[in-house]
């Protein structure tokens, strides 16, 4: 059985509260393709698929794409942007943790934002390897948190801490080795490469940035109960109007689409 996620909760307001825009998003396509030295016969996988943001615009300009996500209302985001499924689109609601595809089936894997929620990374790591074809590229890549809603995270992040009950830690029946991505495909004797596909400007004003997390839009606004939240969120706006001098204030700062790209050489 599919266990539920906190993306499932989410799933409604994911788009709106990140900053991977459709145009930016485009614009990494055309990296992507570059850098892969893609054919109009090129695949693409991308385990942790979420809202499809990163890849629209690959299923928009025909190439075949397979995403597995383990949240339905995720995939369901993703279904109601296209008006119907293409024939090049592949949606599965699974666990990735294991690929359900025969050796040798794409000439792309990307992840992005995934591979740290993957419990038995060798076992995936291992399955990206194996569905790879020969000359294929594994792309794990993030859009890292610009600056200032980092600083911003932050706060919020002090102010939540207050509030946390401590939990009783989780009974961890055996100890999973923790494995770095980039040694992995190296002692595979695999080429990396690390790339920036996009730098570009996030804005938000603080109002803004409050009614996102005011819509619990991301993992730490889930670490105080439905009674407690509201009382952080009071705490939070007060500190806000203190801390920026008024709700109007812009953060402005960089985001960038960072890509480690794997190919066998
Ligand atoms: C941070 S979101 C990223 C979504 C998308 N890749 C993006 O960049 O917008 C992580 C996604 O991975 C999915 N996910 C996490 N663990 C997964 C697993 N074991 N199998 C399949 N999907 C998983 C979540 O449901 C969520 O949609």
């Amino acid at each position: 059985m599919i266990k539920s996620t906190y993306y499932d909760k989410i799933a409604h307001v994911y788009d709106q509260t990140r900053w991977l825009t459709q145009s930016i998003a485009e614009e990494v396509a055309d990296f992507i393709l570059e850098l892969v030295d893609a054919t109009p016969e090129t695949s693409f996988l991308e385990p942790g698929i979420g809202t499809g943001l990163n890849v629209i615009p690959f299923i928009r300009r025909g190439y075949s794409v397979t995403g597995i996500d383990v949240s339905q209302p995720m995939l369901d985001q993703l279904r109601q942007k296209l008006s119907e499924i293409p024939q090049n689109l592949n949606l599965i609601h699974a666990d990735a943790s294991q690929l359900p595809f025969t050796d040798n089936s794409f000439d792309v894997v990307l992840t992005v934002h995934m591979v740290h929620g993957i419990s038995n990374k060798k076992i995936f790591l291992d399955d990206i390897a194996r569905v790879l074809k020969t000359q294929g590229f594994y792309l794990n890549a993030q859009w890292i948190t610009p600056p200032a809603r980092m600083e911003f995270e932050r706060h919020f992040r002090a102010i939540v801490a207050k509030y946390e009950v401590e939990q009783a830690p989780k009974r961890v029946n055996k100890v999973i080795e923790e494995i770095n991505v980039e040694d992995y495909f190296r002692s595979k004797g695999y080429q990396s490469n690390y790339v920036i596909a996009k730098e570009w400007t996030v804005s938000n004003t603080v109002e803004e940035l409050l009614s996102f997390f005011q819509l619990r839009a991301y993992g730490l606004c889930w670490l105080v109960s439905d009674e407690i939240f509201p009382h952080v969120m009071r705490e939070f706006e007060k500190f806000c109007i203190e801390h920026y001098g008024t709700l109007e204030t812009e953060l402005s700062s960089k985001a960038k689409f960072e890509i480690w790209a794997y190919t066998a050489s």
